[in-house]
């Protein structure tokens, strides 16, 4: 049986997760710093700065909270999706797959290009955080669309405690 809404759960890990991925971004460069001083060996001590810290246990939550969203998402039921094109119906569902590719992979490639360390690894790093960027502006201009363009408000209210 399909529900008509996302279970409490789900809707409280989307809004917390899209808080802490909001302030990860905007503080991220706290921690690029902190990668080129330690690649350029003039970090001192471990490399370790407050910036750092914060990045690499906010980061790692993010990928705690999100494999629980996985299993969560594989395990129960979610509102079947609104009657709209069928290209905007995949483009969604695209969105929402690399929305858990990417917030369970960067933690991991985040990590590795610290510890090695690795430039490489923290290209890609840097590139899924682009990738991630326009996600969520796509993802923002999707809820907009079915809120105010399709008028299908119930997309929104699916994901909403009311
Ligand atoms: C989903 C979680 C994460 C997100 C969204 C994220 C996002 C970002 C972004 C946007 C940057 C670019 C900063 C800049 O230079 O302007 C960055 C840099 C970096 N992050 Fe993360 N990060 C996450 C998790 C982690 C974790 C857990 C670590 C582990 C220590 C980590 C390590 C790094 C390192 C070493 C850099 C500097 C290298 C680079 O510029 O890519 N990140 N992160
Ligand atoms: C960093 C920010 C965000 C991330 C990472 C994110 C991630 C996600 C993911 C992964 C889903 C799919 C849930 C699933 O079915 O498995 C989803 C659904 C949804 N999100 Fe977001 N979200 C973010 C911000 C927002 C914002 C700001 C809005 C509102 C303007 C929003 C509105 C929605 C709605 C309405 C759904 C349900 C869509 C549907 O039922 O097809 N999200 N979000």
């Amino acid at each position: 049986m399909s529900s008509t809404k996302y279970t409490a759960p789900h809707m409280m890990l989307h809004w917390l997760m899209a808080v802490a991925v909001a302030i990860q971004i905007v503080f991220a460069d706290n921690m690029g710093a902190a990668f080129d001083a330690k690649l350029e060996n003039i970090e001192i001590g471990t490399g370790w700065t407050t910036g750092a810290i914060f990045h690499a246990l906010l980061g790692a939550t993010i990928g705690v909270l999100m494999l629980w969203r996985l299993g969560l998402r594989l395990t129960t039921d979610i509102p079947p999706p609104p009657e709209s094109a069928s290209v905007i119906q995949t483009v969604s569902r695209a969105t929402h797959w690399l929305f858990y590719a990417i917030l369970i992979g960067m933690p991991i490639v985040g990590a590795l290009a610290w510890f090695i360390p690795s430039d490489s690894l923290a290209g890609v790093h840097d590139i899924a955080g682009k990738v991630l960027l326009a996600l969520i502006a796509l993802h923002i201009l999707g809820a907009i669309y079915h809120h105010f363009i399709a008028d299908d408000k119930a997309v929104l209210r699916r994901m909403l405690p009311r």
